[in-house]
Formats: structure tokens, C-alpha cells, sequence
């Protein structure tokens, strides 16, 4: 086996995020805005790679020590046959934690084959419970009553507790804050509030419209008092905290006001197979070409790629080293 890698900066190769399909039946502003990604954008069936290529790749990874995948999109409930996909990835040998991200728009008619194949835990986006500003920030395209129906879903197939992505943009959403927060305390499910990052290049992003998570913390606290968790691993994202009152867990995500790249053990590879190592990396290495040779070579390849890595982003973010050029974030899924 080739030698599990550390970065430049001395961090493993841990998490895998594959994105199996760049488009989405969303246009959510913040990622994939419609006047900047129409419906002929361009996106490529042909392009994505085959689920036995997936499984090389996935493999390759697996053998340099990752051990958590996470699937993604665009909205991975659209690329065909996905739980034939899940079944094949639940088998590989390492991976102790299958997951994936959706818009949970499709997924009530998807949740008890993606269980069956194995899949173990689900993260939802959800930015609204209000139907009409829920319509709104999916680009007119989402309607709140079918992500409820797939929730519905995913938890009579047996998914354990969801964790529902917020991202909070001040003067758009930022007053549904401790509504979201009412609807899920007690639910056994996670809210987090994400801080509103300038990902891609279409999303227009305005640090004024960042709402810092230390303010959403204050707010949440006054109205429902908050105890500080420890994080559940090393490098864990959200930081988290507990209702006092025993209603749960609540998260907060600030890459904005507190960069977490120093743990940052995340790989993400798009739908045709490049590796970004990091979010906002300016450009993606093709590996397609590589799965050819079966997944020792690949994985030797890759060991050599993430040796060389040494993204910071977040923690450079503003400065004249941070690299202007970024993947969009449909291309790499979050
Ligand atoms: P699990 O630990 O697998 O449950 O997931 P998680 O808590 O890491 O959450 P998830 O992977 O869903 O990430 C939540 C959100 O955090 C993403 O949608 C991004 O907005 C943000 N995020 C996750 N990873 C990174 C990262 O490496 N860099 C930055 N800047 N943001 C990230
Ligand atoms: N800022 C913060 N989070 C974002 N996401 C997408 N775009 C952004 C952004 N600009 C997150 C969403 C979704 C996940 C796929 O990525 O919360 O859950
Ligand atoms: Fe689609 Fe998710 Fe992007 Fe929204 S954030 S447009 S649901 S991929
Ligand atoms: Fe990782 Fe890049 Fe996010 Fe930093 S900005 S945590 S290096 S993905």
C-alpha cells in the first residue's frame, strides 16, 4: 500500500466529497444563481464519470485512509440509479461513514431504496420554512412541502438524525433564524447556521450580508439558553452546542469569522472526476484519465497530489495571497 499522505500542513486525507452529477433543479442565489447557470448551461452526462469508475476512485481513496465519503451534487438525486451507486460504495473496504447532501426535493420517492443500499446518514440544505421565501431562494424552482414529504421519508425508512444546513444572509433569511430553530428543537434532528461564504464566482457575495455566527448564537441563547459541546472528532466543522433545556443539539459553521483549516482533511472531487483540494481552489487536477490503470496506480498518484497540498483559503481570505479564482460550488457540492 502505498503511504497514507499528510498535506503540506500536516493534515490526512480523511473525508471524501464526490459530487455524482453538477446539475440541480435548484437555482438557490448563492451557488448556482439562474441568471448565471440557465437551464443550457451545458452540463454534461457524458462528462460524469461511470459508477464503476466511481468505485476505483473511491477505492484509491480508501486505500490512503479515507474512511468517511460523503455524496453530493449539484442534487445528487438526480443522476440515475443512484442507489445501485450507494450499494457498490457501502461495500468498499475503510469506509466507516457513507453519507450524502441533498435539497430533499425528490427524496420522498428515493429514501427507502438509498437505505436499503446502505446509505447511513443524510444532510438537508434549508434555508426557509416559510413556503413563499422558501420558493424564493431556490430560484422559484423548490417548493418546502416536498423537502418536509422526503424528511418524512427518510425518517420512516430509519435514517438516523439529519442535519439541516442554514446558510443566513442578513436581511434575506436572517429573520427565520429562531423559527427554523423552534421547528427543530425536540425534532432529534441537527440545525446548523452556516455563515454565508463567497464561494464560485456567480454568487455575488457581500461580507455585508454575512451574519457572523456569534450573533446568531446570542440571539438563539436569549430565547432558549445554550451549553457548548465538544466537537464529535477532530476537525469537525460545526461547532456545537446543546439546549440546556434538553431539547437537543444546535450547530453554528463559520468559515467566515473562524477559518477551520487547520483540520481541514477534506478532498472533493467533481462529477467528471477532478480533484479540488479545497473549496475554493481555482482549478480542479483530472483524474479520469488515471482510473484506467486500476486503483493501486491510481492511489499512488493521488498520495503524490495530496503530499503537495497546502490550501488555506478561509484563513487567507482578504488577504493578497488568497487566490481570486474560484470552482463553482455546484461543480464540488460544499
Ligand atoms: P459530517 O461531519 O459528515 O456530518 O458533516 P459536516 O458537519 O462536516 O457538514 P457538511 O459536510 O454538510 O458541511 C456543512 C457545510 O459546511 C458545507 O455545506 C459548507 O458550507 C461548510 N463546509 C464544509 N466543509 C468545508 C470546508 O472544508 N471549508 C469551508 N470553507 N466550508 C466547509
Ligand atoms: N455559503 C455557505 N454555504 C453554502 N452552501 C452552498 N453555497 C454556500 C455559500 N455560498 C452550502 C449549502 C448546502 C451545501 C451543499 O453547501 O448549505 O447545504
Ligand atoms: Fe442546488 Fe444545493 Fe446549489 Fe441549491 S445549494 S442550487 S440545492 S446544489
Ligand atoms: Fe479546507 Fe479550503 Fe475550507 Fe480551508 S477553505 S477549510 S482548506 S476547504
Amino acid at each position: 500500500l502505498p503511504q497514507a499522505p499528510l498535506d503540506r500542513l500536516g493534515r490526512p486525507l480523511h473525508d471524501l466529497r464526490l459530487s455524482v452529477i453538477e446539475a440541480c433543479n435548484f437555482r438557490c442565489g448563492y451557488c448556482m444563481p439562474a441568471d448565471r447557470v440557465p437551464d443550457d448551461y451545458g452540463f454534461d452526462q457524458a462528462g460524469r464519470l461511470s459508477f464503476d469508475e466511481i468505485e476505483t476512485l473511491v477505492r484509491g481513496f480508501a486505500r490512503l485512509g479515507m474512511h468517511k465519503l460523503r455524496l453530493t451534487g449539484g442534487e445528487p438525486l438526480l443522476r440515475k440509479n443512484l442507489p445501485a451507486l450507494v450499494e457498490r460504495l457501502a461495500k468498499v473496504p475503510g469506509i466507516t461513514d457513507l453519507a450524502m447532501t441533498t435539497n430533499a426535493s425528490l427524496l420522498a420517492r428515493h429514501a427507502q431504496a438509498l437505505r436499503d443500499a446502505g446509505l447511513q446518514r443524510l444532510t438537508t440544505s434549508l434555508d426557509a420554512l416559510d413556503p413563499d421565501l422558501f420558493r424564493t431562494l431556490s430560484g422559484g424552482r423548490g417548493e418546502i412541502g416536498d423537502v418536509l414529504a422526503g424528511i418524512a421519508a427518510a425518517e420512516r425508512a430509519g435514517f438516523p438524525a439529519i442535519k439541516f444546513n442554514c446558510v443566513v444572509q442578513r436581511g434575506v433569511n436572517d429573520h427565520e433564524v429562531e423559527r427554523m430553530a423552534a421547528h427543530f428543537r425536540g425534532s432529534g434532528h441537527v440545525l446548523r447556521f452556516i455563515e454565508y461564504m463567497d464561494v464560485g464566482t456567480c454568487n455575488g457575495w457581500d461580507r455585508a450580508r454575512v451574519v457572523p455566527s456569534r450573533e446568531l448564537h446570542a440571539r438563539i441563547d436569549a430565547r432558549w439558553p445554550l451549553r457548548a459541546l465538544d466537537a464529535n472528532y477532530r476537525g469537525e466543522v460545526a461547532e456545537r452546542h446543546a439546549f440546556i433545556d434538553g431539547a437537543g443539539e444546535i450547530g453554528f459553521i463559520s468559515s467566515v469569522t473562524a477559518p477551520f483549516c487547520g483540520d481541514c482533511q477534506r478532498a472533493r472531487v467533481s462529477a467528471d472526476g477532478s480533484l479540488y483540494t479545497c473549496l475554493f481552489s481555482g482549478s480542479g487536477q483530472p483524474m479520469r484519465s488515471w482510473l484506467g490503470d486500476g486503483e493501486a496506480a491510481f492511489s499512488s498518484r493521488l498520495a503524490d497530489l495530496w503530499s503537495r497540498r497546502a490550501d488555506r483559503y478561509s484563513e487567507l481570505r482578504g488577504s493578497v495571497r488568497a487566490p481570486r479564482k474560484h470552482v463553482e460550488m455546484f461543480l464540488v457540492g460544499g
